[in-house]
């Protein structure tokens, strides 16, 4: 039963797109567990470059089983976007199944984003919009409309006769203009459930099923671990448990079936939306990073906050879900620069900080303490080529330094480097692909 989970060990953006859709190749299915259309994630194949929100980057690997699992929050109208817009293209989505358990994005989620927002003035968190906030707030109290529900023609208004006026009532206390129209409502979702309804089933079910066969299945995360409701700098984070073990929970298998988890770390640190990052850096060479690795949100389109390296959050990440694997990115964006940094700990107060710490404005006076190593030549086009079809040895010395500094500090090896953004300019390192029970 060979899985695998890939999950960002970051604020999000590490490039799991990319890494999933390598992977893919060889999976026979690939799952979304947690989030919503908040997240975004890029894949470039060839000269095209496609931008995924709910997904699974798997379906671009043609005849792969793509699943969103009941943890994953669907706001339906932009998922039939997405469906056009990849059929518009060429890319299949036959295979697409959607959870019966899943959690539909509805208006009032959108708005109440919004709304709460803009009543924590000082306060904000700098959320995408999407509603994912109060859509999840809504399926713990119990408030949610699942997918199921959604393509149930005679269940689904009935829900809403008393989810609406409930949600106009809050909408009114917070002063928000808008007057929700249930029977608009009523007919655009309902338009959207029978669409939709083709491909809503258990899909718990066909995962578990998938394993027991012994295919492999892969876990495609969203966002990353310092966004994570529990683990990360709260209240600045997402509103779902972004860990390699909601994988299990998220698609309905058990924890036990978890085989191996790659942490995606991102060469460098970048953050979107507020909140704090110890090794952000605030003058031209945070700029010159954006730049040079292109750091504007795939969702938003905001600008990413850049930093150095720290590998407090990526060891912090590292024991919440046990990582087997590294899986680098973007190491090709930090050529050129004559030194680099990593960040291995934090000090407050003279005392050495090694894990992240609960407390943000504990967080926010931790100075970060750097390694500098000696940076490396950007490979020209005949370099690039040299080290993707020789692989490792080819790589520059200084890189293969910051690498191991790397492994050193997190024990765990690294196993896919990237070099860019295509299929292609990766290298694998991996000893053993799958492991076989
Ligand atoms: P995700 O949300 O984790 O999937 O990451 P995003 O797609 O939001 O952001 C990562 C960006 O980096 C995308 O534009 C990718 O195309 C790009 N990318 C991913 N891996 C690499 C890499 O190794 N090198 C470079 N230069 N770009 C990469
Ligand atoms: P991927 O999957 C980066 C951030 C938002 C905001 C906070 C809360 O592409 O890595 P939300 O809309 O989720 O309530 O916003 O979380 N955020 C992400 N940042 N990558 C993401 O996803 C993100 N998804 C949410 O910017 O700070
Ligand atoms: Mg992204």
């Amino acid at each position: 039963m060979p899985s695998l989970v890939v999950i960002g060990s970051q604020w999000g953006d590490e490039g799991k797109g990319k890494i999933v859709d390598y992977l893919a190749e060889e999976a026979q299915m690939v799952v979304r567990f947690q989030g919503g259309n908040n997240a975004g994630h890029t894949v470039k194949v060839g000269e095209e470059v496609f931008a995924l929100h709910l997904v699974p980057s798997g379906i671009l690997r043609p005849g792969k089983k793509a699943i969103i699992g009941n943890g994953v929050v669907i706001d339906p109208g932009v998922l039939l976007g997405e469906l056009d817009g990849l059929e518009s293209r060429g890319v299949s989505v036959k295979n697409l199944r959607i959870s019966d358990r899943a959690n539909v994005i509805m208006p009032y989620h959108r708005m109440l984003d919004g709304a709460e927002e803009r009543m924590r003035k000082g306060a904000k968190v700098g959320t995408t919009g999407r509603g994912i906030g109060p859509v999840y707030a809504d399926k713990i109290a119990r408030l949610g409309v699942r997918m199921g529900e959604l393509i149930d023609e005679d269940k689904f208004p009935e829900k809403l006769e008393f989810l609406v006026p409930l949600k106009q009532l809050i909408l009114d206390a917070y002063g928000d203009p808008t007057r929700l129209d249930l029977e608009a409502i009523k007919s655009e979702y309902g338009s959207y459930g029978r669409r939709l309804r083709q491909y809503v089933t258990d899909t718990g079910a066909l995962v578990n099923d998938a394993l027991a066969k012994n295919r492999r299945v892969l876990f495609e995360g969203a966002q990353g671990t310092l966004l994570d409701i529990d683990h990360g700098t709260y209240p600045f984070v997402t509103s779902s448990t972004t860990v390699a073990g909601n994988a299990a929970s998220g698609s309905g298998v058990s924890p036990l079936l978890l085989d191996d988890v790659y942490g995606v770390v991102k060469a460098y640190t970048t953050r979107v939306g507020e909140g704090p990052f110890p090794t952000e850096l605030k003058d031209e060479l945070g700029k010159t990073i954006a730049e040079k690795g292109g750091e504007f949100g795939t969702t938003t389109g905001r600008a990413r906050r850049c930093g150095w390296l720290d590998l407090v959050v990526t060891k912090y990440a590292h024991s919440l879900s046990g990582f087997t694997g590294i899986a680098l990115t973007k190491i090709d964006v930090l050529g050129g620069f004559e030194e680099l940094k990593i960040c291995t700990h934090y000090t407050l107060g003279g005392r050495k900080v090694s894990r992240v710490p609960a407390d943000l404005r504990q967080l926010e006076l931790c100075e970060p303490r750097y390694t500098v190593l000696d940076g490396w030549d950007e490979p020209d086009g005949a370099g690039m080529k040299r080290i993707l079809a020789k692989g490792y040895p080819a790589l520059p010395p200084e890189m293969k330094a910051y690498i191991k500094l790397i492994e050193r500090q997190m024990g765990v090896p690294v196993v896919l480097v990237g070099l860019g953004k295509r299929r292609n300019e990766i290298l694998d390192l991996r000893k053993k692909k799958w492991k076989r029970r």
